[in-house]
């Protein structure tokens, strides 16, 4: 085994551990243990991958042994997952959201600052390679001035996840739901393409999927520090899978239909511009490549490389993002950011 593997822990082995951990064994640059406190998945795991060593619980790991933490627990386990790796001066990427709540979050933060180590989170549409294109295409004046977003991300949630009704989606208060799991990913889009939410105004309930406590849909409008507005659509039961994100700008429309992105700077009802990154790949593989990717870019970065993911501070703003949302429906106004931060 090449010395230079890097040593990477696996905490929490389900649906998104999975999807790791084939990602960093494809980069053949790791080697993985996990841990996993439900005995049956953490057998299934460690009879299905090649692991250096499987355990039931965070404090039978000796964290300082490793090179990387990657955080897979449902999000209301993350503030002390991320504390522990900290004071272990473990690097770590956890998964989205970055808590449940506010309460703990800055001083988490704090101490992973001191510790002066990698961390980011996995909204894993960061380093799409369709996704870079159109950040880029922006950042570049390809569309003028960016003024407008619209998205709308809806598909059959429980085709793709048949146990949600016994997953932390169907509680709230594990961060379950159309606002903190699903609409998380689009504000990540929107907060590293316009930046800084600054006013929210939300709808949401469960219009149809049976045995969850969370919204199953919600249609959110957002104001940006630099004027831009946004506008997310969501819901997680109709037959079509929909992943469409436009981006409005002065001279032109840059539009990404899941990997296709497409352009045009005039009316004839028809892209200039377009071109599909999926290469043939059917969605899900497309989805588990992206996996390797963001375990490529870690790696990458804990050699000290510049990357393109989300940090902690960004993972805050969406949360707080996310928690005015819930609230401005509650309140039936809308909501400054600074209100709930
Ligand atoms: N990036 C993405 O596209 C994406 C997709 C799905 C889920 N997620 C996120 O990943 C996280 C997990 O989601 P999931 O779908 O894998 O949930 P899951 O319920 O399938 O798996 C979570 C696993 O964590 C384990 N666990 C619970 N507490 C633990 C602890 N203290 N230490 C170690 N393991 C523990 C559970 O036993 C379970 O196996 C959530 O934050 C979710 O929002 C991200």
């Amino acid at each position: 085994m090449a010395s230079d593997m890097r040593k990477v822990l696996i905490i929490g082995a389900g649906g998104i551990g999975r999807r790791h951990i084939k990602g960093y064994l494809e980069t053949g640059r790791a080697t993985l243990s996990v841990v996993e406190p439900d005995e049956a998945k953490r057998a299934a795991i460690a009879s299905e991958f090649a692991l250096a060593a499987a355990y039931s619980d965070l404090e039978s790991a000796n964290l300082t042994a490793f090179d990387l933490a990657v955080i897979c627990t449902p999000a209301n386990h993350h503030v002390p997952i991320m504390e522990a790796c900290a004071t272990a001066k473990l690097p770590f990427l956890v998964e989205k959201p970055l808590a449940v709540s506010l309460n703990g979050v800055d001083a988490a933060i704090t101490l992973v600052e001191r510790a002066g180590i990698l961390a980011r989170v996995g909204y894993i549409r960061r380093i799409a390679p369709e996704v870079r294109q159109l950040r880029s295409q922006i950042a570049d004046g390809k569309i003028g001035t960016l003024k407008l977003a619209y998205l709308n991300s809806s598909q059959e949630f429980p085709k793709y996840r048949p146990d949600y009704r016994s997953t932390y989606y169907s509680r709230p208060e594990m961060g379950g739901g159309a606002i903190l799991d699903a609409a998380s990913h689009s504000f990540d889009m929107l907060i590293s393409i316009m930046g800084e939410p600054v006013t929210v105004g939300a709808m949401y309930d469960r219009l149809a999927l049976e045995g969850s406590e969370t919204e199953d849909t919600c249609l959110i409008s957002i104001l940006f520090a630099n004027g831009t507005m946004a506008n997310l659509t969501i819901n997680q039961f109709q037959k079509r899978n929909v992943a469409r994100a436009e981006f409005i700008g002065t001279a032109g429309n840059l539009k990404l239909d899941h990997a296709t992105l497409n352009f045009t700077d005039d009316d004839s009802g028809h892209w200039s511009e377009s071109r599909d990154f999926m290469e043939g790949m059917v969605p899900m593989q497309a989805h588990q490549a992206r996996f390797t990717i963001q375990a490529n870019t870690m790696l990458d970065a804990l050699d000290g490389k510049p990357d393109p993911l989300a940090t902690l501070q960004e993972a805050r703003t969406n949360l707080a993002l996310a928690l005015a949302a819930k609230r401005s429906w509650i309140e039936k106004r809308f909501i400054d950011l600074a209100e709930v931060s």
